[in-house]
């Protein structure tokens, strides 16, 4: 996307807050707040509303979103895989190919920079990206606005008092996805309520978080995810440059958001291009040390592991999917 066209946008979008009034007793919405996470941010000017949820789900899969009519939010965010893709390059409209791995869409209303390089500050502005992307949905906004607006009056005028348009849209989607929230694994219920976990889940746990290992002092907190960058050694002239691609800065190249590992049992390919096809790949990765990357993080340093530490560090990692969130009917068209 052109800045110039993302800074009118931008503008155009904060040009339009305000304080809204609260919603009618029917249409409230308490989102649930796991134990252990903290109070999510959700902004002043788009308060959640069962209305809105609704609209943001059917604008979700909605192929119309697209120039084509065949790409929609989830033909790149499946809702089975912690709504990530299996691709390691998401596909887009007339078979485009992207250039990162789909992230999974979950805990995103307490997820301070979206984008594998941090670039979109908020939800409701992330929506643009994938629309006008040539190798995502390849649309014009005021266009697909034009084409659907009539099945989505209705709704908006009682969800946002207003008629359809590019404020509403992007605004039902980020509360949509502000509402999948995933923090109902086994091992939580280990954690909050003493639920049990096998010998070799437990001594996976330890690897974990183990100092030779450091995978938590980046995997960290109630999202396992200190939400920084870093230069995970992945490899050494990658021309994705990351983080950098945002700041400009040297030391920023290579480096892009630690991902969160909740659901990591189903969020393969792995890394921010998809190129490692297995969690015993990307331990085998770990354990090598990686490439020598000048901003390699210093934490990154390798170590040996017998075969069963592996198969237990993954039966660890496996005890962070949450069956309830990846088979969440409200979550489904
Ligand atoms: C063609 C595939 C494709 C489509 C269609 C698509 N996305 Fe994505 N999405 C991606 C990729 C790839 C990324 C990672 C982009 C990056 O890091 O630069 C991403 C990133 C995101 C993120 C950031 C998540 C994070 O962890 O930072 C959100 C939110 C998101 N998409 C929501 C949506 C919504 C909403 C739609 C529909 C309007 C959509 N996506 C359509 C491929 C797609
Ligand atoms: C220096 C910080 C750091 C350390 C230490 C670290 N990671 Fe990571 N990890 C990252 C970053 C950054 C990414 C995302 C990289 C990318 O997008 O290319 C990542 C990605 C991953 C992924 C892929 C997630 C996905 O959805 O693509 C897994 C799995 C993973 N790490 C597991 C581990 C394990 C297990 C350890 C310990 C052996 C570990 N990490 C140690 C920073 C770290």
């Amino acid at each position: 996307m052109k800045p110039t066209f993302f800074i009118a946008i931008l503008l155009l979008t904060l040009a339009s807050c305000k304080r809204e009034e609260d919603p009618v007793l029917s249409d409230r919405y308490e989102l649930r707040v796991p134990p252990g996470f903290p109070n999510p941010n959700i902004p002043a000017d788009n308060y959640i509303s069962k209305s809105r949820i609704e609209l943001g789900k059917k604008l979700f899969f909605d192929k119309r979103l697209s120039s084509d009519n065949t790409i929609s939010c989830a033909s790149c965010h499946f809702p089975q895989n912690a709504f990530s893709d299996v691709s390691p390059l998401s596909v887009g409209v007339q078979g485009r190919i992207g250039f990162r791995n789909a992230p999974p869409l979950f805990n995103l209303a307490w997820m301070p920079l979206l984008m594998k390089d941090g670039g979109v500050p908020t939800l409701e502005l992330q929506v643009h990206a994938p629309i006008s992307d040539i190798a995502e949905m390849d649309s014009d906004i005021l266009q697909v606005i034009d084409e659907i607006k009539n099945d989505y009056n209705d709704l908006s005028l009682y969800a946002y008092k207003r008629p359809f348009d590019t404020y509403v849209l992007t605004r039902a989607l980020a509360t949509f996805q502000r509402t999948l929230i995933s923090g109902e694994s086994r091992y939580d219920s280990y954690i909050i309520h003493g639920g049990s976990l096998t010998a070799s889940e437990l001594r996976g746990k330890d690897l974990f978080f183990a100092d030779s290992l450091h995978c938590a002092d980046c995997h960290s907190g109630f999202n396992f995810t200190s939400f920084n960058f870093e230069n995970n050694g992945l490899s050494l002239n990658h021309p994705d440059t990351g983080r950098a691609r945002i700041t400009l800065l040297p030391q920023d190249v290579g480096k892009f958001k630690v991902a969160s590992l909740r659901n990591v049992e189903v969020t393969a390919p792995y890394m921010h291009d998809g190129s490692l096809g297995t969690l015993e790949d990307v331990i085998d990765h770990y354990a090598s040390g990686g490439q020598p990357h000048a901003n390699k993080s210093p934490l990154i340093t390798g170590f040996s592991l017998s075969n069963q530490d592996k198969s237990d560090l993954i039966a660890f990692l496996k005890t962070l999917t949450d069956h309830r969130f990846l088979n969440n009917p409200s979550f489904r068209p």
